[in-house]
């Protein structure tokens, strides 16, 4: 008993000495000091982030290390972490992603998550170089979602959760742009797409404990259930995407040979994705399309939904900007047609809207996001140096409470801070990284941002809304990163 536990005990010594181990030719980050070894930092990051990031950019500067998980990663402030994004040769981020979440071990059908090149080129040409295309089909389904998930609001409504119901809202137009006008009707198909992310969102929910025995344990053990075929959290919602991918594709191809040119294309990634070279109507794999098709709903679907939920509390919490962003909304539905239908033009004038909806962005609240691998020895304009295989980190917060690249007063929420900036809402730049940055900024966030305009167009116009408790509500946090607030939100209906 007594000798498994010192044995034990020195085997864990020896681990934790070699995971520290750095290369001494290398003039690597600070690590910050800890007292606790094994644990390192970890408590203070998952506990007392924001403080204790602040203390540790105050004593050791724009980049730093934290032990964290049983490994070390290193963490770069708003001096150099554009650098981080720019480098592509040196950092990669979805590399780093394909490390924490087993893509490959859910969607077995397809390559885990798929090339990111092919991926970043199906966002570019089939969905933001069509947004105008999209326009009205995008506007119809959030008008319609708005009306069947808050509703009329007669008598006042009060939401609590507004982010699960907001996940639904986004979903119809995003499932009506992917999978097609007739299929988006179905609830089931809305389901799955609002709810694929969170019900696959359980890999990275799960603290990497074992990671404190060795890197990467944890991801081990969590693909062990999938691998064994006990536990897959895609399974159920690919299901009902292969149904209703078959049903369609079975159903256009039927058409298409019976109606010939006079066929009318439908358009939608479902149908770009039966043009590409590779699809043979011959031989259709739906579960592959339904893998592939993930992928993009996971891209999409959560990040907008989470960014238009904080926009909508961020309103709520500030009744008193809501009238000025009325007027400005009903100015603009001067120009909708008897259908309320804006043109796609019309989003350039909500230039209030815009900025508030850039605010909401930039006080998401996360401290620190979009962990890179190093794919190489890489030697920062300061000097100091990462290792290849080692992970960066970006300290978002440093860049957003920066005062000279901000503004005065970079912590308030000032929602017309960006008025006349030339700086829209899905402008990438040193300053505002949301959406990253450089030659993998997210090719999404065009779409993403309209989605969100016409959603708050639309909503500012009907209803009033303001917090149930009168106050602002903070988002809840989770370690560095921050989820909508469930505090409730009254809606009532403007004109009765
Ligand atoms: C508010 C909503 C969104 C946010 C905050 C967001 C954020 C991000 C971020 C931070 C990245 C990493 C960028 C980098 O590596 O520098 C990214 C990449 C990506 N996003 Fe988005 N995104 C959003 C919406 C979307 C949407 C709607 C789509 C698809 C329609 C999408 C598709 C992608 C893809 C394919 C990539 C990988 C790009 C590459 O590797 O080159 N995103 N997104």
């Amino acid at each position: 008993m007594y000798q498994t536990i010192i044995l034990g005990s020195i085997l864990l010594i020896t681990l934790y000495v070699l995971k520290r181990s750095r290369d001494p030719n290398l003039k690597l980050p600070p690590l910050v000091h800890y007292k606790i070894p094994i644990i390192g930092h970890t408590l203070s990051y998952m506990f007392n982030c924001e403080e204790f990031f602040k203390q540790c950019r105050k004593e050791y500067g724009d980049i730093f290390s934290l032990y964290l998980w049983g490994q070390v990663t290193t963490f770069v402030g708003k001096d150099h972490s554009y650098e981080v994004f720019a480098r592509d040769d040196a950092f990669d981020f979805s590399e780093e992603f394909r490390r924490r979440v087993p893509g490959d071990a859910m969607f077995k059908n397809i390559n885990g998550f798929g090339d990111p090149k092919y991926n970043a080129k199906v966002v570019r040409e089939y969905i933001s170089n069509k947004l105008g295309l999209y326009t009205e089909r995008m506007q119809k389904s959030l008008y319609s979602a708005t009306k069947k998930y808050i509703g009329d609001c007669d008598d006042d409504r009060t939401i609590y959760n507004f982010s699960y119901l907001m996940a639904k809202i986004i979903s119809t137009p995003i499932a009506n742009i992917f999978i097609g006008e007739e299929e988006a009707k179905y609830d089931e198909i809305i389901t799955t797409f609002a709810e694929f992310t969170t019900d696959v969102a359980i890999f990275f929910a799960i603290p990497p404990i074992l990671d404190f025995i060795f890197p990467g344990l944890q991801d081990y053990v969590n693909r062990i259930p999938i691998k064994l075929g006990l536990y897959n959290p895609a399974t159920k919602h690919r299901d009902i995407l292969v149904k209703h991918i078959k049903n369609q594709v079975d159903k256009r191809l039927r058409e298409k040979q019976k109606y010939g040119d006079s066929w009318k294309r439908p358009n939608d990634l479902l149908q770009d994705f039966m043009e590409e070279q590779d699809f043979d109507p011959n031989n259709i794999n739906y579960a592959a399309m339904a893998d592939k098709l993930c992928i993009f709903i996971f891209a999409s679907v959560h990040t907008t939904s989470r960014s238009c939920a904080n926009a909508v509390m961020d309103l709520a919490s500030r009744p008193e900007y809501m009238q000025e962003l009325y007027e400005e909304q009903l100015e603009i539905h001067k120009k909708a047609n008897e259908n309320d239908i804006l043109p796609f033009e019309a989003l350039n004038e909500m230039k209030k809207l815009d900025s508030f909806i850039r605010e909401s962005f930039r006080l998401t609240g996360d401290i620190a996001a979009l962990p890179h691998l190093v794919l190489k020895d890489y030697t920062f304009s300061n000097g100091l140096q990462v290792q290849k295989d080692h992970v960066v980190d970006i300290y978002f917060n440093d860049v957003y409470q920066d005062e000279s690249s901000q503004g005065p007063n970079p912590n308030l929420f000032e929602p017309f801070r960006h008025l006349n900036k030339n700086s829209s809402a899905s402008k990438v730049s040193k300053n505002f990284i949301v959406f990253g940055g450089g030659k993998h900024a997210c090719p999404g966030r065009f779409f993403a941002v309209n989605e969100i305009k016409f959603f708050m167009h639309n909503a500012i116009l009907k209803y009033n809304f303001r917090t149930e408790s009168g106050k602002i509500e903070n988002k809840l946090r989770l370690g560095p990163i921050t989820f909508p607030s469930t505090s409730g939100i009254i809606f009532e209906r403007r004109f009765k």
